[in-house]
């Protein structure tokens, strides 16, 4: 493919509807760069808690983001980028509950997105991206050629998630998963500053009955709508 032909893929909607799936699925088919921005931000809240960093305070918040450098780097092994907080890989660390619990008021600070936005805006410069998260079609790349905004019902989310994090953690409980879901998607929806919404633009995909082969074939049919509109 041509590098002017390469497109901005936004992947927004609901916490656990498989929106980093078909990212890495959309970024491996098309040989295009896959960023996780929630990723920024669970590496964020890892950092804060770690640093016993008081987040209510405007003043602690912008001193602790002077500290923190964020890079994402291929995995050869899990065929995708990863996250480095400060150089360590925290890919693995930042998927755990606690910080779950923690990252939706961490992601509703403005210094905090203005950090990851603007790092964000970056790595889109040379196309060729799919970025997944809550904001990226309205105001990280309000301009992108796809927005898909992902939804699936909330019992297939609670339980995919459920199923997630049981493997590395047997101790959990699906009443933890469902609160955990709720509050999130409640604080993500009703935050003052980018709010999780739908882009005016955005075509929505609902995966509560499709396969994975399924939510592929449909969004690279887009792809290639948006590409072929590009000629
Ligand atoms: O996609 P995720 O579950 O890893 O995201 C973790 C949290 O980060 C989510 O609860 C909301 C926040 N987030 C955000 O506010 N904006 C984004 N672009 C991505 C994530």
């Amino acid at each position: 493919m041509k590098k002017d032909k390469k497109i901005i893929i936004t992947i927004d909607g609901w916490s656990s509807c498989g929106k980093s799936t078909l990212a890495k699925q959309l970024a491996k088919e098309l040989d295009y760069l896959y960023i996780d921005s929630g990723a920024m931000y669970r590496a964020v809240t890892l950092y804060f808690l770690r640093n016993h960093i008081d987040w209510t305070k405007p003043k602690a918040v912008d001193e602790a983001l002077k500290n923190i450098v964020l890079d994402f780097a291929y995995n050869a092994q899990s065929g995708h980028n990863e996250i480095y907080l400060n150089e360590e890989n925290v890919e693995y660390l930042i998927r755990d509950l606690v910080i779950a619990e923690k990252v939706s008021d961490v992601a509703a600070i403005k210094a905090v997105r203005g950090f990851a936005v603007a790092q964000q805006q970056e790595m889109g410069k040379k196309k060729g991206i799919v970025m997944d998260g809550r904001d990226i079609g309205t105001v990280v790349f309000p301009k992108a050629e796809l927005k898909i905004f992902m939804t699936a019902d909330q019992a297939v989310r609670v339980e995919r998630r459920f199923k997630e994090l049981y493997a590395k953690n047997p101790n959990i409980t699906i009443e933890e998963v469902r609160d955990n879901l709720e509050m999130r998607d409640y604080i993500d929806s009703h935050r003052e500053i980018s709010p999780l919404r739908q882009a005016e633009d955005a075509i929505v995909l609902d995966n509560s009955n499709l396969t994975m082969k399924q939510q592929l074939d449909v969004a690279l049919k887009w792809v290639k709508e948006k590409i072929d509109k590009k000629k």
